[in-house]
């Protein structure tokens, strides 16, 4: 055998040369103390060497790899490397060395970290002036690293906090409050780690943020009430605390003071002291109290005498008690100073200066403090003033014999005190006058003097009073003569009494001069220069003085004239045989008289003149003639009548039955001459050759001489016809002729029911058409060609043999169209299968008729 030193050299001359991929690992890493570890090769080594920190342990060759240790085992066929019970020396770089490459790894051996302990200097310190040290440490264990917990958080070095010791230990300088811990520390290596059990440190603090709180919180408290006050500050141990109240210790100690049912005496400033005899450190808070008694009494009183108007006048607000504020109330409004209102300084005053009336009111004063308000009872101001000029109420004016009573006021407060006087002598001395009887014809002066003793002011007025008699009667006159149109005419105002103005009136309204109607003599006379026929009317006239007015009943003055042009009314045109009427009227007071002349003759004594029967001699002119009795006058006026020979009858007449479709005439008959005919269709005009629209069917109309042609007829022109002759006299209406037009039928139907249970009630089936006139109904049954039946009801019983189907045929008589209609009848057997109502089965029917409508 080969000695492996050589061999050694052999592999750390080729070490490097190759460079492939190879590496170790180990079982564990790190490991404790005692413990076995195998490190393992990725590709098996046939010729090399394991290594620790450079020295040989194990010599790799093929045969029998030598092995320099007695805690080692060697696997050749995986090339791993088994250490036991394992020591911290055996920490250390281990290589695994080929021909060709060296793959390394550390490991490492601990021993287990047991028993941490920590250990305070000093527990009991004091806030801002102790250091506090804390050390860390174990029984066993390697490779050591130290992790601070305050509470559960890590603490980190900071300005005041340092570590030292390998960091085992930990210093904080000038403490605070807040390092009470709890502290530990956290001890770790590689294969374990333990937390010492937690140190308190018991840190002295305070007393700080003193503070002191008041219930109820307020500015100020009224006398009586309750109040307490309480202190608190941080401070460890608990602060001693001690009161003050204005600057002298009170033999109280405790966080709460309690004022009960305070005074005023209570004001002042409150202050705690707080000690704490650990730190030996001293704080204090403190508050202000004020108490106030509430007011007991607010009056306003009325100072330097009574209110007269525009003197000043003052009033007080006296106040019982501390008033921080006076206000005055007028009426409910708050008073404020202006030019004629001042209050003093402190508003206790109020001046009007000068009062007015419309400072007149309720007032009242409220005062406040900070615990009360109170308001005064109101004080009520009425300023004394007047007399004003004095109003006299009573008549101007009065009849002889009257007792007149005449009133005197005067605006005033308190009221006046009144005196009448009449020629320098006290009649009255009540604000009321009546006066004995009055003489005729006087004119009066009496004095009211009006006097008020609270402002000592008097002040008077005087009124006229002025005695006539009554106007007793008033009527209008006329001369006896006639009043007629072109004539002067004087009507006279008749006056009993004294009348001051008179005036007149026509038909109600006044009377106005103009051109030819004149007044004379102070309105008593009105004059007409020449009377027209619109001076008629009714008069009056109106007498008024000083007492009052008197009108006359109405005179009727008639103006008589005419008469004028007469107007006749008549015909100008009258057929032989029969009458003219004519009237003739003119315009004449009084009526006129009339007379009819004709050829000479005088054929009427009345306004209306009837002339007839009539005959062709009677043409020519005839002639009215108006009269009045009194003008004298007359007028006449003429009229012309031409006689004609007369139209005797019209008649209508159709020469055909007139059917629907199918032409028609008729024919208008005259008997006399005549200059034209027309025709009416229900009472209207029938306009000729004119297309009109008439029931969304087009009619036509054509006239031919005396007849109207219906080409063709249709149910349209159905109605009432009047033919009209005319001649110079007038119209001649034909008698109405009615025309029916005949059409259809234009459809049938059958109604009635088409299914019934055996054994019910008869059938009845009906036929109807629309038709004119009715058609005649014939029923057959089954194609039979006999009728069953005529007319249009059919009426059967219920029974088979006559289930089957009905024909109903249809017959205009006139038109001599014929239609059909069919339906079936069938007999229904399950009785309680279907129940139809009547309805229903009518309806049902109606169905039947139909379906068999479609199969014809
Ligand atoms: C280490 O290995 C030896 C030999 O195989 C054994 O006797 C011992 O119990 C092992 N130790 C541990 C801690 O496994
Ligand atoms: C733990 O450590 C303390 C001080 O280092 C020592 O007094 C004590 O005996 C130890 N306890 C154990 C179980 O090792
Ligand atoms: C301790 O801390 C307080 C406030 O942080 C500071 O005012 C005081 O000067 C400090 N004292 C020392 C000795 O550092
Ligand atoms: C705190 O420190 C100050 C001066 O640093 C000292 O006067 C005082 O007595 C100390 N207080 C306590 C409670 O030790
Ligand atoms: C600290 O952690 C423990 C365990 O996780 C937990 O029970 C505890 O509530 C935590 N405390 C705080 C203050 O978070
Ligand atoms: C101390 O702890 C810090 C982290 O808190 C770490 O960065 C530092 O390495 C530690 N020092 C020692 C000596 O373990
Ligand atoms: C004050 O307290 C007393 C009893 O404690 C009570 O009788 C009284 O009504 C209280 N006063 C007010 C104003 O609450
Ligand atoms: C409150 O005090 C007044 C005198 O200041 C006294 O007359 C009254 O009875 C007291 N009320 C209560 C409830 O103590
Ligand atoms: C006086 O009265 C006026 C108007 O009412 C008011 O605004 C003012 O506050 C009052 N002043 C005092 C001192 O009461
Ligand atoms: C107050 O007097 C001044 C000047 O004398 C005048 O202009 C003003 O209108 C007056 N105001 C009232 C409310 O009378
Ligand atoms: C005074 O009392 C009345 C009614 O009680 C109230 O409307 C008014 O606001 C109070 N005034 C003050 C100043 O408190
Ligand atoms: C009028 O007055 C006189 C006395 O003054 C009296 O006698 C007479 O009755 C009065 N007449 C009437 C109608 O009042």
């Amino acid at each position: 055998m080969e000695s492996p030193v050589a061999f050694v050299l052999i592999l750390t001359t080729i070490a490097f040369a190759d460079v492939r991929s190879q590496s170790i690992y180990a079982s564990e890493n790190p490991l404790p103390v005692g413990s076995n570890v195998t490190l393992y090769s990725t590709t098996p080594v046939t010729t090399g060497a394991w290594l620790f920190n450079n020295s040989l342990i194990v010599l790799i060759f093929p045969g029998n790899p030598a092995i320099l240790s007695d805690r080692v085992t060697y696997n050749s066929s995986t090339s791993s490397l088994t250490l036991m019970s394992l020591k911290v020396d055996d920490s250390g770089e281990y290589a695994l060395q080929d021909v060709a490459f060296r793959a390394k790894l550390m490991l490492s051996v601990q021993v287990p970290i047991s028993n941490v302990t920590l250990w305070a200097k000093a527990t009991d310190l004091v806030e801002f002036n102790d250091t506090a040290v804390l050390m860390c440490s174990v029984s066993s264990g390697s490779s050591l690293s130290f992790e601070w917990l305050k509470g559960n958080s890590t603490v980190t070095a900071g300005e005041d906090v340092h570590f030292s010791n390998g960091n085992a230990t930990l210093t904080i300088n000038n403490v605070t409050r807040n390092y009470q811990g709890p502290f530990r520390c956290n001890v770790s290596n590689g294969i374990s780690h333990e937390i010492s059990p937690p140190v308190h440190l018991n840190i002295s603090y305070g007393p700080s943020n003193p503070m002191m709180m008041v219930t109820p919180m307020k500015d100020t408290y009224k006398t009586g009430s309750n109040i307490t006050l309480t202190c608190s500050a941080k401070s460890s141990p608990p602060a001693m605390i001690q009161w003050m109240a204005n600057g002298v210790y009170l033999d109280h100690y405790g966080a709460e003071l309690h004022l009960k049912n305070v005074t005023e005496e209570n004001s002042g400033d409150y202050k705690c002291v707080f000690h704490n005899t650990v730190t030996s450190r001293f704080s204090s808070a403190n508050a202000s109290i004020w108490v106030l008694d509430p007011l007991t009494a607010v009056v306003v009183k009325n100072i330097g005498g009574p209110a007269i108007l525009n003197k000043p006048f003052t009033l007080q607000c006296e106040v019982t008690g501390t008033a921080n504020t006076v206000k005055w109330w007028r009426n409910g409004q708050p008073v404020y100073a202006d030019n004629t209102t001042v209050l003093d300084k402190n508003n206790k005053t109020l001046t009007l200066n000068p009062v007015q009336l419309s400072d007149n009111g309720y007032y009242k004063c409220q005062a406040c403090n900070p615990v009360s308000n109170m308001t005064s009872s109101p004080y009520t101001l009425e300023v004394n003033h007047g007399p004003q000029m004095p109003t006299i109420t009573g008549p101007k004016v009065a009849k002889t014999g009257d007792n007149v009573t005449l009133w005197c006021y005067a605006a005033s407060y308190p009221p006046s005190h009144y005196k009448w006087y009449y020629n320098g002598s006290l009649v009255s001395n009540m604000s009321e006058y009546t006066t004995p009887p009055l003489l005729k014809e006087m004119s009066l002066k009496y004095m009211c003097m009006a006097f008020n003793n609270v402002t000592g002011k008097n002040s008077t007025a005087y009124t006229m009073l002025t005695v006539v008699d009554p106007i007793e009667n008033v009527q209008v006159k006329a001369p006896g003569n006639l009043a007629e149109e072109g004539y002067p005419y004087n009507l006279t105002c008749d006056v009993t009494g004294p009348a001051d103005h008179i005036y007149w009136m026509k038909n109600g309204e006044p009377l106005h001069e103009d051109n030819g109607t004149v007044f004379y003599m102070d309105n008593k006379t009105v004059c007409f220069t020449a009377l027209e026929p619109d001076d008629t009317g009714y008069y009056k006239c109106m007498a008024a003085n000083a007492l009052g007015n008197m009108t006359s009943p109405p005179y009727k003055l008639l103006v008589n004239f005419g008469p004028e042009t007469p107007m006749v009314y008549g015909p100008a045109f009258a057929e032989t045989g029969r009458y003219a009427i004519f009237n003739c009227s003119a315009m004449s007071v009084p009526p006129s008289h009339y007379t009819w002349w004709f050829n000479g003759s005088m054929v009427a004594n009345t306004s209306m003149l009837t002339v007839g029967p009539l005959s062709f001699n009677m043409t020519g002119e005839y002639t009215c003639m108006a009269h009045n009795n009194v003008t004298g006058k007359n007028s006449t006026k003429s009229t012309m009548l031409t006689v004609i020979e007369a139209i005797d009858s019209v008649t209508v007449r159709g020469n055909t039955i007139p059917i629907n479709h199918k032409n028609f005439t008729l024919t208008c008959d005259v008997v006399g001459p005549y200059d034209m005919i027309y025709w009416m269709k229900d009472g209207m005009k029938l306009h000729m050759n004119d297309t009109t629209t008439n029931h969304s069917s087009y009619t036509y109309y054509h006239a031919e001489e005396n007849m109207l042609l219906f080409t063709p007829v249709t149910v349209y022109n159905s109605g009432t016809y009047q033919c009209v002759a005319t001649n110079q006299a007038g119209l001649h209406k034909s008698a109405p002729f009615k025309l029916l037009v005949n059409y259809g039928p234009l459809s049938v139907k059958i109604t009635g029911p088409y299914l019934a249970e055996l054994g019910s009630l008869d059938v009845s089936l009906t036929c109807s058409a629309d038709s004119w006139p009715e058609c005649h109904f014939y029923w057959f049954f089954n194609n039979q060609s006999n009728p069953l039946q005529n007319g249009s009801v059919l009426t059967f019983p219920v029974t088979k043999e006559n289930e089957g189907k009905y024909i109903c045929k249809a017959r205009n008589p006139v038109t001599n169209i014929t239609m059909y209609q069919s339906t079936t009848f069938a007999i229904s057997y399950s009785k309680s299968a279907i129940h139809f109502s009547s309805q229903s089965l009518m309806f049902m029917g109606l169905f039947a008729v139909s379906a068999s409508v479609l199969f014809n």
